[in-house]
């Protein structure tokens, strides 16, 4: 049975969604065409393709796509298959080509941009239609391909805002992120931590805003962290990012959270002038940024107090402790995330140190916080696979959201204002007239006109 548009259409209500959206397989298929076909996706940060011939595999949706550095620099990303008979050209994970691709089927040979370069024994060929310089015997590269900072970014339609403007006003998280470097520059170090999750990929991104769960879903390592601090006398950084979520309600409540289109936001605390002092690592940091930029820019970038940023349908950079959760949908009950840890380039070395026990602490997979979402995440998986009920509740301050030039703000930083932001843009792209099964067929058409 195929989804009609009213179907979708009724799926999402001002005040809440049905729980089809997260355990309908169907579903799940539309959404890789008509979001994941179309929104600009992150695939990764230059740093980790620093040299020619260096590549890193990823999925967009669920495609297998491949980021390489070319010899000219360029960074170009390509799907990951041999247009011979299909193979995957390079096995997951990072690597470097050397000067080109070649298939471990039948050694056909292709340019670090993807096209043809070589297939052996050419004469085999003679009187086919094989064509060296046509697309269809080249890796085909995505749609578009745009960094923001060294973060890049692919599409697979081939028309649609560009990406600064697709990233609207979360684009100023990954300044902060890149800016709290002496240089402007971070990168990718230390490898990266995967979380496999058995829920399906929307309810994390719900959860990066939600306010109202910390003190509950996070209470027993809390509860830890403050049995540990009392009985040491002392409350170090790791304890004081686990206590963190202890906060009482009226904190969470004075938060600001902006909603912007296409299911991006950010939540934020007020301006902390304090931030560049608090303690030694800190004071370094201020002091290497205040030597390039004076004391006040210093202050002003440091003191910029964002917690969780979406970029819906990528994930979440966070820019005070240097981390990316890149989110991977891969079935419609199974996400992976990939927890990527920035250095600043420039900054002290503790503050890379001080990233990666955050990493740690909060995000590793040997966590003693990121279980406890995890274990909700698959809960909310396995009750709405239940007969218990057809609703999903996003009522909290509904109608309270003030309008923005550009997006939302919350009036109380406990609204419910992301997840009905997120599942706006969930709407119009599911219902957007062309899907993109039309737009890769589209796009097959320009790239053979090119050609
Ligand atoms: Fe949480």
């Amino acid at each position: 049975m195929t989804l009609s548009t009213e179907t979708l259409a009724g799926l999402v209500r001002p005040d809440s969604v049905h729980k089809s959206v997260y355990t309908d397989p169907r579903i799940f298929e539309l959404e890789m065409q008509r979001i994941y076909g179309q929104a600009w996706i992150y695939v990764g940060h230059e740093s980790q393709v620093p040299a020619t011939g260096d590549y890193h595999t990823t999925r967009i949706g669920d495609q297998d796509v491949l980021m390489v550095r070319a010899a000219d620099g360029q960074v170009h990303v390509l799907y990951n298959r041999c247009p011979h008979k299909g193979a995957q050209v390079v096995a997951e994970g990072d690597g470097c080509a050397g000067k080109f691709f070649r298939c471990p089927y039948h050694a056909w040979t292709f340019k670090l941009d993807g096209t043809h370069l070589a297939a052996p024994m050419k004469k085999g060929f003679e009187g086919t239609c094989y064509d060296p310089a046509h697309p269809d015997f080249s890796m085909r590269r995505l749609a578009r391909v745009e960094s923001y900072r060294g973060f890049v970014f692919a599409s697979q339609a081939a028309d649609g805002p560009d990406l600064k403007a697709f990233l609207g006003g979360v684009a100023t998280s990954i300044d902060n992120l890149c800016d709290r470097s002496p240089v402007g520059e971070v990168e990718v170090t230390g490898g990266v931590f995967r979380v496999l999750q058995e829920s399906n990929w929307k309810v994390f991104y719900e959860n990066l805003h939600d306010t109202m769960h910390a003190r509950v879903t996070h209470e027993s390592s809390v509860v830890a962290a403050r049995e540990e601090a009392k009985e040491i006398g002392e409350m170090p950084f790791e304890l004081l990012i686990m206590d963190g979520n202890g906060e009482p309600y009226e904190f969470w409540e004075k938060l600001e959270l902006r909603a912007y289109p296409n299911g991006h936001g950010y939540m934020e605390g007020i301006f902390d002038p304090a931030a560049a002092t608090r303690d030694p690592v800190s004071r370094a940091h201020f002091e290497a940024l205040s030597q390039v930029h004076g004391e006040e820019r210093a202050r002003a970038i440091l003191g910029m107090n964002r917690h969780n940023t979406v970029i819906y349908g990528s994930g979440s950079p966070h820019t005070v402790f240097q981390q990316f959760r890149v989110i991977r949908p891969l079935a419609v009950n199974r996400t992976m995330v990939e927890i990527q840890v920035f250095r600043l380039k420039g900054a002290p070395e503790q503050v890379f140190d001080r990233a990666l026990t955050y990493a740690n602490v909060i995000n590793s997979p040997s966590s003693n916080v990121m279980p406890d979402d995890v274990e909700v995440y698959r809960r909310c998986q396995e009750g709405n696979g239940t007969r218990g009920g057809e609703w999903v509740s996003l009522h909290r301050y509904l109608g309270t959201d003030k309008a923005l030039d550009e997006g939302w703000v919350s009036t109380n930083g406990t609204s419910e204002l992301p997840m009905r932001n997120q599942f706006a843009a969930w709407r119009d792209y599911m219902l957007a007239e062309g899907s993109a099964a039309q737009a890769g067929a589209k796009n097959e058409e320009k790239n053979h006109a090119a050609a």
